[in-house]
């Protein structure tokens, strides 16, 4: 019941003229692959263009962070009110190097995610421990803290409107992932603490995603896992070869 869902967090790479072309070359690879919700977050340097050249339901568009504020004095921000006019479906938020390098913390996230959902915007929440946290064992308690921080005094989104990506801090960028079995692990809990947020109607419909080195040969391991709705994909994302080759696989394991 719940649609895959594949994104592409493309952080600072790419200048207009080279998103624009991997745009094109995704909309063509991806022309029959609907089964796959699939979403790309470029740079805010080129989130207008592509939204504009992106008019079919083939592609949705995220920001990879947006303010809890419509308007104001807060420079260097992105109003999740202008990313929705400019047409982005979707926004990331709390993503782990906004708070390892930016001072994100767990109130911002929350603020963040609150503002998206009140402006339309689907927030696709990041949470996720770090070596240093899963080797001292702290790993439930920091996704439980992150999660319930996120999230609590949130009115139950409608249906896809919120998104969780489970992304292990250790295995982003390093080409060292999680194994299923972990992820599946972990994407269970954060589906049990919103059912305890929530309710469990809404549990059953918020996409969990994993991220953290996914690439085309490993996404079936988490695609097939029950509560792993789909991943949030990072250097991969940035070659239509590789990002359509996870789509494609993704597509393989609809429940
Ligand atoms: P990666 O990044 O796929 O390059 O590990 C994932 C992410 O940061 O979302």
């Amino acid at each position: 019941m719940r649609r895959p869902l594949i994104a592409g967090n493309w952080k600072m790479h790419k200048n207009t003229a080279e998103a624009l072309a991997l745009v094109e070359q995704l909309l063509y690879r991806l022309r029959d692959k609907h089964r796959v919700e699939v979403v790309v977050c470029p740079p805010a340097t080129s989130l207008e263009a592509v939204c504009q050249l992106v008019s079919t339901a083939t592609l949705y568009v995220g920001a990879q962070n947006t303010h809890w504020a419509s308007e104001g004095a807060f420079t260097g921000e992105i109003s999740p009110r202008v990313a929705r006019e400019m047409g982005c479906k979707f926004t990331i938020v709390g993503h782990s190097e906004r708070r390892q390098y930016f001072g994100e913390t767990d109130a911002y996230v929350h603020q963040r995610t609150r503002a998206a959902l009140e402006t339309g915007l689907t927030p696709i929440v990041c949470i996720g421990e770090t070596l240093a946290q899963r080797e001292a064992g702290e790993t439930v308690e920091v996704i439980r803290r992150q999660v319930t921080t996120a999230l609590e005094n949130l009115i139950a989104p409608q249906g896809g409107g919120l998104v969780i990506a489970y992304e292990p801090v250790w295995a982003i960028g390093t080409g060292r992932a999680a194994t299923a079995a972990d992820a599946q692990e972990v994407a269970a809990f954060i589906r049990q603490l919103i059912a305890e947020l929530f309710n469990a109607s809404t549990a059953a419909k918020v996409r969990i995603l994993y991220g953290g080195s996914v690439k085309p040969d490993n996404i079936g391991g988490f695609m097939a896992k029950p509560d792993i709705d789909g991943a949030l994909v990072g250097g991969a994302s940035l070659s239509a070869d590789s990002f359509a080759g996870i789509v494609a696989r993704a597509g393989r394991y609809q429940g």
